[in-house]
């Protein structure tokens, strides 16, 4: 059985709650491997929408163990509030189903602190949810694991560690550095209930691929706002890329049978930083209302604008990409001419890749676009490529051949059945 991974091929919210969820149905695990509760993945099961951001997309089905990788950043209030929330909702055995490795690390109120506190200054954009500081705290090696909680007393000393560390930062701000009770008081009764989830998580996958089983390596964020080959400063702080997965989860790469790039049939990006294909005229309105483009987690409104076939094809090479999942294609209905960014003119000439490294210089590098003709059908439930209207046909079959990507999946709506597949990474189980 198959190890597939599912990553974001764009700025983030590309849509892959839905995709992971519904290729979930096939998957007896599903993983993620980096991120925090900066992502918000939404799920929309019959007439319920439910948004998670620490959580696995997979939680919602019950024959499904869902995996908190060692890569990830956790806010503990905010995981078992998510927990609750589910619960409440009628959700039964969540806790039972989920295993937190007991190497990832805390966001602590003090890495929430100045995420916002620099945040001003920076103009980054971040969700303010204390990631950046958070994988600070790791990579200086002054983080506290989930695993470190087991020995309440003793993880004092290294939140004290760490906040000498803070100290001169938050004071700068004008603040209060927080007390060692302040921010290990609150979080004693959720330590508690974390316990009996920890575990190895790295052994508990390679076991679960030794067995054969389906597995699912769930990505958050995107590929241009990886770390490493995102459009740096403008970032965030793991690994959104799919080798992020073979280290978040401690699998070896070769353990990886596909990976799956999902990307949403025009652009969106929240935060600062370049992005070349962004429309301010009612193109990008269109987009932003039809698409609900506003953040799950942050409620900002999205910037929006064009597809933009050169960041695929760049997404596509630092992937690895098998198949493509395009998604909201159905938001494009009523736009009477389509554009798509097919290269991008630079001071030494037309080229057909991504010039990531000019980008942040305005005025650079300008996209040279293709145009295509719109439609006006409502794309509804349609069940196959053809049954599409001939324009958004010919749109999927320029993306796909721009991207030089195989097309797996189009989603034409938020639900389950607004899905069409072309090509399933489980084949042969059943979807
Ligand atoms: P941070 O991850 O909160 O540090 O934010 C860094 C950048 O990544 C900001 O531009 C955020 O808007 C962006 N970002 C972080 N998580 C997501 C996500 O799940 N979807 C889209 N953008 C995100």
């Amino acid at each position: 059985m198959p190890c597939v991974v599912v990553i974001g091929a764009q700025w983030g919210d590309e849509g892959k709650g839905k995709i992971v969820d519904f290729y979930t149905d096939s998957a007896d695990m599903v993983v993620r491997w980096g991120g925090g509760p900066n992502a918000g993945h939404t799920l929309v099961v019959g007439d319920e929408k439910v948004v998670v951001r620490l959580l696995p997309s997979g939680i919602l089905r019950e024959n499904t163990r869902c995996v908190i990788g060692q890569g990830m950043v956790l806010d503990l209030p905010v995981l078992f509030g998510e927990i609750e929330g589910l619960e409440k909702r009628g959700r039964r055995g969540i806790a039972e189903r989920l295993v937190v490795s007991n190497r990832a690390h805390l966001v602590l109120p003090y890495h929430v602190l100045v995420d916002g506190l620099r945040e001003e200054k920076q103009g980054i954009g971040t969700t303010k949810k204390g990631i950046g500081p958070a994988y600070e705290d790791k990579m200086r090696r002054t983080g506290i694991r989930t695993g470190d909680l087991v020995d309440f007393a003793g993880v004092a000393q290294k939140v004290e560690a760490a906040l000498e560390q803070w100290a001169p930062v938050i004071e700068r701000f004008g603040e209060k550095v927080p007390s060692v009770d302040s921010v290990l008081g609150p979080l004693e009764p959720f330590a508690r209930r974390l316990a009996p989830m920890l575990a190895d998580t790295s052994l508990l996958v390679n076991q679960a691929i030794v067995r054969k089983e389906a597995i699912l390596m769930e990505g958050a964020q995107g590929t241009l706002l990886d770390i490493d080959h995102g459009t740096y400063p403008y970032v965030t702080s793991s690994s959104p890329v799919s080798g992020g997965a073979a280290v978040g989860v401690g699998i070896g790469p070769n353990r990886i049978d596909s990976v799956v790039g999902i990307v949403k049939a025009y652009t969106t990006r929240v935060g600062g930083g370049p992005f070349p294909t962004e429309l301010d005229d009612s193109d990008g309105i269109h987009l932003r209302e039809a698409g609900a483009e506003f953040g799950s987690v942050t409620g900002r409104p999205r910037r929006t604008g064009w597809l933009d076939l050169p960041a695929l094809r760049y997404a596509a090479r630092v992937n690895g990409l098998d198949g493509l999942a395009v998604t909201k294609l159905d938001v494009l209905t009523g736009l009477r001419r389509l554009k798509v960014c097919v290269a991008y003119d630079t001071p030494s000439g037309r080229t057909d890749d991504l010039p990531i490294d000019h980008l942040h210089v305005p005025g650079r590098v300008t996209p040279v676009y293709e145009e295509l003709d719109g439609w006006t059908e409502t794309l509804g439930t349609v069940e196959s490529l053809d049954a599409l209207p001939a324009a958004a046909q010919r749109y999927v079959d320029f993306l796909q051949k721009g991207a030089g990507v195989p097309l797996y999946l189009v989603s034409v709506g938020p639900r389950r059945k607004e899905t069409i597949v072309l090509h399933h990474p489980f084949a042969g189980r059943t979807a």
